[in-house]
């Protein structure tokens, strides 16, 4: 009998299964949408751990050459929008209704909770407001004064680990952290030529992948209930635990003026504790060290990944490389061996970044959730809540908008050139409200240290390494990082 009634249940829990299942994948087919066909379980998700999200979002593109394809996060429905109009309708002229991102951390996690980057509206836009102000021009100057520093040191490092054999992304990634520990937690830091350093213990911690921290961040980004469900976390708990025992230091220590003009981006941040307090906000703390930590790890793998792929590909493009040496050196000669004045006068290095951006863009599959239900054309309105994912990754390959585009040329971000690339086909920092908020900081960044590097070496292939589009992509994470050690051969400039 006891059988009979499990069998039943049983078979009663697959037919309703099976029913559900049958109503979820036809969502797409009955609004006429072209979709990617769903796996039962995980719905379009089956890549992940074994694709980049951005190799996918390319092959989507590729394969169903549509305005918009329909997709499923398990079983919920979401859009992928293919078309620059379409594009600039959500990510600016509709941008209203899409101020905010799909993907939210949990909210027993404050440090992911509380962060711009995953912070709703209103709080979103209040908080995006006053930390623009630590971007600007004036503010980033201090940053520029330390990237000339460790730009000074990168040469150095280069040097003293013997030319060869260094993994780029491990070095940039010394670097970018030096930028941040002094910049944003004013913190000496040393990693450009020692590898080590109380931020740079955050930023490996973060590179290292674990299991639990990519089911972290995939719950994160494709399942929030689940995030919240199990709380989990943005940050491992070691980097979250040394990131408070830092900031309880910095707190003590220092004192800012809420009518004082910031002078630096932890003044920004500490006077937003300070306004956060009067407000008698109780995570006024955790607030900040919830900024500091989406600005260290948004900024500085993405600048390393990016400056990794730079130096790489100028290893494979003699020609490209030697411009850029010619004009580095025209401008060394007229202001002598200053970095800040030839980084703000060098045009080249913006395009050769730019189209390595185009390529290798870390992030570009740019998320969004309507807040309204919303009609995309005429065909096709889409409920409150859906995910849509913009496929910039996408649009920056189609041939239609750039001329044989895994060829890398430069040239096409030329002053001339630049002004034919279409609208909206090209967002490796994203657009609207919502567009990257350390662009500027990142190409301080970069451009200070590829221009030390060019100056000083020579940056040649390693024999049997793969040419920079056979390169590995990784697998497991989420950004399109290179998925394996990096290395060139550095040969000292007379
Ligand atoms: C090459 C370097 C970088 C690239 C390619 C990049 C790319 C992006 C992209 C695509 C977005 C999403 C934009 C959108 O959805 O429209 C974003 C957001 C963000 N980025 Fe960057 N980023 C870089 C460097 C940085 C740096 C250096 C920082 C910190 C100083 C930073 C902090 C952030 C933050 C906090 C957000 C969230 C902004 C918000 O939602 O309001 N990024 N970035």
């Amino acid at each position: 009998m006891l059988l009979i009634i499990l069998v039943t249940s049983l078979s009663i829990l697959v037919a309703l299964f099976y029913i559900k299942w049958l109503k979820v994948r036809s969502y797409w087919a009955e609004r006429g949408v072209p979709f990617v066909p769903p796996n039962p379980f995980m719905g379009n998700l089956t890549f992940l751990q074994r694709k980049n999200p951005s190799i996918w979002m390319r092959e989507v593109y590729t394969r169903y050459r549509a305005p918009y394809v329909g997709m499923w996060l398990f079983w919920r429905p979401a859009l992928i929008i293919n078309s620059p109009e379409l594009a600039r309708n959500v990510l600016v002229r509709d941008s209203g209704n899409f101020r905010n991102k799909f993907m939210t951390a949990s909210s027993k996690d404050p440090i992911g909770a509380l962060n711009l980057l995953f912070l709703k509206d209103p709080a979103w836009t209040n908080l995006r407001r006053r930390l623009t102000v630590a971007f600007t021009s004036a503010k980033l100057k201090s940053v520029q004064a330390v990237a000339v520093i460790k730009s000074h040191d990168l040469v150095t490092r280069i040097q003293n680990d013997g030319h060869n054999n260094i993994s780029l992304r491990t070095m940039f990634a010394d670097y970018t952290t030096d930028l941040f520990s002094i910049t944003a937690f004013e913190l000496a830091s040393d990693a450009t030529l020692t590898g080590e350093g109380a931020i740079r213990a955050i930023t490996k911690d973060f590179m290292q992948f674990s299991a639990y921290r990519g089911i972290s961040w995939c719950g994160i980004f494709f399942w929030p209930e689940l995030a919240d469900l199990f709380g989990l976390p943005f940050l491992p708990k070691e980097s979250t635990d040394t990131l408070r025992n830092i900031f309880k230091i910095i707190f003590e220590r220092k004192d800012v003026e809420l009518n004082k003009e910031p002078r630096t981006l932890l003044d920004v941040l500490m006077q937003l504790k300070k306004k956060s307090e009067e407000d008698d906000n109780e995570d006024s703390e955790d607030f900040i060290i919830a900024q500091a930590a989406v600005l260290l790890i948004g900024g500085f793998d993405t600048s390393a990944a990016t400056l990794t792929y730079v130096i790489y590909q100028l290893a494979y493009s003699p020609e490209v490389q030697e411009k850029l040496y010619q004009e580095l050196l025209e401008l060394k000669e007229k202001h002598g061996y200053q970095l800040d004045a030839i980084v703000a006068e060098s045009t080249y290095m913006d395009c050769i970044i730019k189209e390595v951006l185009r390529i290798f863009p870390p992030m570009s599959w740019l998320d969004r959730v309507a807040l309204e239900d919303y009609k995309v054309d005429e065909h096709l309105t889409i409920p409150a809540g859906m995910p849509i994912y913009v496929n910039g990754v996408g649009m920056q390959v189609d041939p239609q908008y750039y001329d044989d585009p895994y060829t890398f040329d430069p040239e096409r971000f030329s002053a001339e050139n630049e002004k034919n690339i279409p609208a909206y086909t090209y967002m490796p920092f994203g657009d609207g409200p919502r567009v990257c908020i350390g662009k500027r900081f990142a190409m301080i960044a970069m451009k200070n240290a590829m221009a030390a590097i060019i100056l000083n070496y020579r940056v040649e292939s390693c024999p049997g390494s793969p040419k920079p589009m056979d390169a590995e992509i990784e697998k497991r994470g989420l950004f399109l990082m290179p998925g394996e050690d990096l290395k060139v051969n550095f040969i000292p400039r007379k």
